[in-house]
């Protein structure tokens, strides 16, 4: 039986049901956080609830729970799943409405749904041989920092890497690199890591913070700023990340190999020392917390 949490109550995910009037279902009028747990921990749960409070403060929404409500959910849904490891879907909406109308009724009731689902981390195979990418115009609204429900244009765009066989598609607004269609996008060049600088065209992943973090902990040259399309088809390696997904290594754009030489087409060194300070820094949340 799959438990769920949906206003205020943990019942079987199968009985749970909410008003056909939500506005999550009617105008995609939510926010959401996904959180990996591993060994029953969830991985930077603090960071995820700090972003949930800025989407809800940007679609100005308050919000339903304190953050003490939000560790108990949590962990009664962690301590609850079947398996050690599961990934987390926290989700607000703006709740039900009595009338169809597009601007806020004049009293809100949220409505608040958490569930704990499989996590499937990518398998070491995928690693080894790296994913294959698209890329094209990003569609999306201006206000990409907040992490929204409404994920039509992210859904469009991911279906067509999944229709050209391939895992992700890059984003670029006026040909500079926004992100992934559900994932951050890292280059390497010259042994260099960069990163797209954060701001209202892209959602600054926690697993982006991460990486960063690691590579200033381990001192690995860094640049936080745009990076041209031109950048992105001459970059020795490509990374993706999200939360889901860790770091994972793109090595074919638009069905040319990434990088150049031996290596081309195959996943970089700097990959391979990012997924091992990656996975060294998991454990020690897992021990430690
Ligand atoms: N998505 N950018 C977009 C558009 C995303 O949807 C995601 C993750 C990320 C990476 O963020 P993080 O590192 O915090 O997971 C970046 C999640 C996994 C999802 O929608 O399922």
């Amino acid at each position: 039986m799959t438990l769920c949490y949906l206003n205020g109550e943990f019942q079987p995910l199968a009985a749970a049901t909410i008003s056909p009037m939500d506005r999550g279902f009617l105008f995609g009028d939510g926010v959401y956080e996904v959180i990996p747990v591993y060994s029953r921990r969830p991985f930077r749960l603090d960071e995820h609830l700090g972003r949930l409070q800025r989407s809800l403060d940007a679609i100005r929404l308050p919000n339903p729970l304190s953050s003490a409500q939000w560790h108990a959910v949590v962990s009664r849904l962690v301590a609850k799943f079947d398996a050690d490891d599961c990934s987390l879907l926290l989700q607000v909406t703006r709740g039900p409405m009595a009338v169809r109308n597009h601007a806020f009724p004049a009293t809100i009731t949220p409505t608040v749904f958490c569930l704990a689902e499989s996590l499937h981390t990518p398998p070491a195979a995928l690693r080894e041989q790296g994913i294959s990418a698209i890329s094209t115009a990003d569609i999306r609204w201006l206000r990409c920092h907040v992490k929204a429900t409404s994920l039509l244009a992210n859904c469009l765009l991911r279906q067509m890497a999944v229709d050209a066989d391939c895992a992700e598609t890059i984003l670029f607004r006026d040909g500079i690199l926004t992100e992934g269609a559900a994932s951050n996008i890292f280059v390497v060049k010259d042994g260099v890591l960069l990163a797209p600088q954060q701001n209202h065209l892209m959602l600054t992943g926690i697993t982006y913070d991460v990486v960063l973090e690691l590579a200033a902990t381990h001192g690995l040259k860094t640049a936080v700023r745009d990076i041209s399309d031109a950048e992105v088809r001459a970059a020795d390696e490509l990374w993706m990340t999200s939360s889901t997904k860790e770091v994972l290594p793109i090595v074919a754009l638009d069905g040319q190999q990434v990088g150049a030489g031996e290596t081309a087409g195959q996943p970089g060194a700097v990959f391979w020392q990012m997924y091992g300070w990656y996975q060294d820094f998991k454990r020690t949340v897992m021990r430690h917390g």
